[in-house]
């Protein structure tokens, strides 16, 4: 059962990144090992960012916060999406074979637009180039974010006009995997996201962390009256960091009245701590020491291509296209 799933290099880690993909990612790496890959998903991140330097920077962030929240290059694969250009061969392969009805049905290019992003053909070709990070590894499992599930979808849809066009099996259907964090909300209540302000990053210092936490925003229910953990944005928060039993306790203290959500922020500002504090120190030791993140990388490029070359054999054959061995060594 092979895992896989990308994450682009833009901008910085949040709560819900961590919560609705990464944590999953991680956990995944335990129960699947030698055969989970996630990369960085760099060319992805070119409909959007265009510096660089930035580019470079960023692609780099991801692999040290990734390494400093647990990930084990000994268990998982971790790698630049860029070191396998393979992936883009086989997104040209897939627009041969798919609709043009289907790309304009993808709500996230929709979404994006209205955000304002360019309508570039590469914003709008995404879900083929994500179909292809997916199918060139035949991954069995995609753990992401409910918004992410449409492209999934889309990937199989793929995967089978391929199979059918060239009367063959060579592509296997994913499947996607959500985790309990769906949404994880931001500050405002809104989808936590980069695109609304209203994040609490992974590895800023302590001191903002807490001010940003403490600034979530609340109902005005008063100190002594009962509170509805449902739909309060601090306990959305609790149930996600906190143990079982807390999470009951803290529901009752809810129910029960006499509790400030003041208290609840507290809180939920020291499970962050105790989450993420080890890591932020992790994360400092790896960025002393860039040529060891350097080597995991290739390191994880390597066993990734082996993959992604003997499918890509398999799908030039099936479609009849020759390339010299000579030049592809
Ligand atoms: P952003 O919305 O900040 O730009 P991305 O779109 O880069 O985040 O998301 C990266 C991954 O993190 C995706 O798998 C996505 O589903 C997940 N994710 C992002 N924000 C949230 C959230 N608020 N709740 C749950 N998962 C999220
Ligand atoms: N589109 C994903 C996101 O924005 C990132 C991504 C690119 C991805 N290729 C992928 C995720 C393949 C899973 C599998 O979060």
């Amino acid at each position: 059962m092979r895992v896989l799933s990308g994450i682009q290099p833009s901008g910085k880690l949040h709560l819900g990144n961590y919560l609705g993909a990464i944590r999953q990612h991680i956990e995944l790496q335990h129960e699947h090992p030698n055969d989970a890959l996630y990369f960085i998903a760099n060319y992805h991140s070119l409909t959007t960012v265009r510096d660089p330097e930035l580019l470079r920077q960023l692609t780099r962030d991801v692999a040290l916060d990734y390494l400093a929240l647990g990930l084990d290059p000994t268990k998982a694969m971790l790698f630049r999406q860029s070191d396998i250009p393979e992936v883009t061969e086989l997104a040209w392969i897939l627009a041969t074979v798919t609709g043009k009805g289907l790309l304009e049905r993808a709500h996230s290019y929709k979404d994006k637009i209205a955000r304002g992003i360019a309508p570039s053909m590469g914003l709008m070709s995404y879900p083929l180039l994500m179909a292809a990070d997916i199918l060139i590894y035949r991954s069995n499992l995609v753990p992401v974010g409910r918004d992410q599930v449409q492209h999934i979808e889309m990937t199989q849809d793929m995967a089978g006009y391929f199979n059918n066009t060239y009367k063959c099996d060579i592509l296997v259907r994913p499947e996607p995997r959500l985790n309990n964090a769906h949404v994880v909300p931001g500050i405002d209540g809104q989808k936590m996201s980069k695109s609304y302000g209203n994040t609490i990053d992974l590895f800023d210092a302590p001191k903002p962390t807490r001010k940003r936490i403490m600034s979530i925003k609340t109902d005005s229910t008063s100190v002594e009256d009962p509170k509805n953990p449902e739909s309060c944005n601090v306990f959305a928060l609790l149930r996600l960091l906190a143990s079982k039993d807390e999470i009951t306790e803290w529901e009752q203290r809810y129910r029960a009245g006499g509790m400030g959500y003041g208290d609840a922020k507290k809180r939920v500002a020291e499970l962050y701590e105790e989450t993420f504090g080890q890591a932020r120190d992790r994360r400092e030791k790896l960025a002393s020491d860039p040529d060891s993140v350097e080597d995991i990388l290739v390191e994880g490029a390597k066993r990734a291509r082996t993959i992604a070359r003997e499918v890509m054999h398999d799908v030039r054959n099936a479609c009849g296209l020759v390339i010299a061995p000579e030049l592809h060594p």
